[in-house]
């Protein structure tokens, strides 16, 4: 008989390409919402692969249930920690994620979000988009510094601008060759605690954008000088709260921080308070702690230096066709065993 894949989300356009292959048995979770557990629970039974997205956890349950045959997880996305590594190491089931086609998606998102929550565009968009019929716009009181921010360029006034990345990766690093442009002078970013200097790198990329610095430095360094942050980092325990209170309040107080990773990361309440105490310029969020369960009375929303979007850093068209694309190709592999486009090493 002819292995059985699970896929947890219809994939849009390329769903297709599951569709028409003959050589496998495609069980898709039929409703436009987030796969139901025990739908899940069910029909992995007898499955040598599974297609998952963020909201699905890979655990001990979901193996139990799907028995011996599993060979492959595909997630569609680049973060993986829904998924129990240690145990997929262990059950030598392989692993595939798509990192690499959303890297330009995501720095894109996060230039905008900078630019956004720096020019105060949360409350400048909703004056005009949920003000009145009458003219929203003539009725704010407009004056030579309404609505000023901290320009994200530099300009022959204002000459040096400190760049931060919390988290150094791939996502950093393009976000980082965007700010070239606006004539960003330093960058500094914190690794994790068991990587490797890359002094080799850094000084390559220093030379290549004709920068004053591109430094590790540490996490205290990073709050204190940097104008512009970026939370670039994977969630999970090792990086959970890394920006809390005490690094909110190093920050400087014309600095903004942007996350496009993960919630988790940053302590809502702290930043909150950051943004209200005015600790800090502003923020912009791609993600928040606890999301989607984010209200109109959360404590981020409440504030109107906080620009938020709901978890949409890949959602471009080009980008979630590749990511699609690639976690149905590294499935497909899994199932065969041949090669995954990009197989997560488990151990
Ligand atoms: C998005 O957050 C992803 O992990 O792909
Ligand atoms: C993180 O996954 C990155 O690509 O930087």
């Amino acid at each position: 008989s002819k292995p059985k894949v699970v896929i947890c989300r219809d994939l849009g356009p390329a769903t297709a390409l599951l569709m028409n292959r003959t050589d496998i048995e495609v069980v898709l979770w039929p409703e436009d919402r987030g796969c139901a557990r025990e739908w899940l629970l069910e029909n992995i039974k007898g499955a040598v692969g599974v297609l998952v997205l963020l909201p699905d956890i890979v655990n001990a349950e979901l193996l139990e249930a799907a028995g011996p045959n599993l060979r492959v997880v595909s997630t569609m996305s680049v973060g993986y920690e829904h998924i129990d590594l240690p145990l997929m190491a262990q059950r030598k089931i392989r692993v595939g994620y798509t990192p690499d086609v959303l890297t330009e998606a995501v720095a894109d998102l996060s230039v905008m979000l900078a630019l956004m929550a720096g020019r105060n565009d949360g409350v400048a968009y909703s004056l005009v988009k949920n003000g009145d019929a009458s003219g929203s716009w003539s009725k704010f009181n407009w004056s030579p510094f309404t609505f000023c921010g901290p320009q994200l360029s530099t300009t022959a006034s204002s000459p040096n601008r400190t760049v931060g990345f919390l988290g150094f990766g791939r996502i950093s690093q393009a976000t980082l060759a965007r700010l070239v442009p606006f004539g960003i002078t330093h960058c500094i970013y914190t690794g994790s605690p068991t990587s490797k200097p890359e002094t080799a790198r850094d000084a390559a990329l220093k030379a290549k954008y004709k920068l004053a610095a591109v430094e590790r430095v540490d996490l205290d360094r990073l709050a204190r000088e940097s104008d512009v942050l970026f939370v670039l980092t994977p969630g999970g325990k090792e990086t959970y709260h890394l920006v809390d209170a005490a690094f909110l309040k190093k920050m400087k107080e014309m600095s903004v921080l942007i996350n496009t990773s993960r919630g988790t990361v940053v302590d809502s309440d702290a930043l909150a308070t950051a943004l209200h105490e005015k600790w800090i310029w502003g923020a912009g969020l791609d993600v928040v702690e606890g999301e989607p369960r984010i209200g109109t009375d959360h404590p981020l929303v409440k504030e109107p230096r906080c620009v938020i979007v709901p978890h949409i850093g890949s959602a471009t068209f080009q980008t979630r066709m590749d990511m699609a694309t690639r976690a149905i190709d590294n499935l497909i592999g899994g199932v065969f065993g041949t090669e995954m486009p990009a197989e997560l090493d488990a151990r």
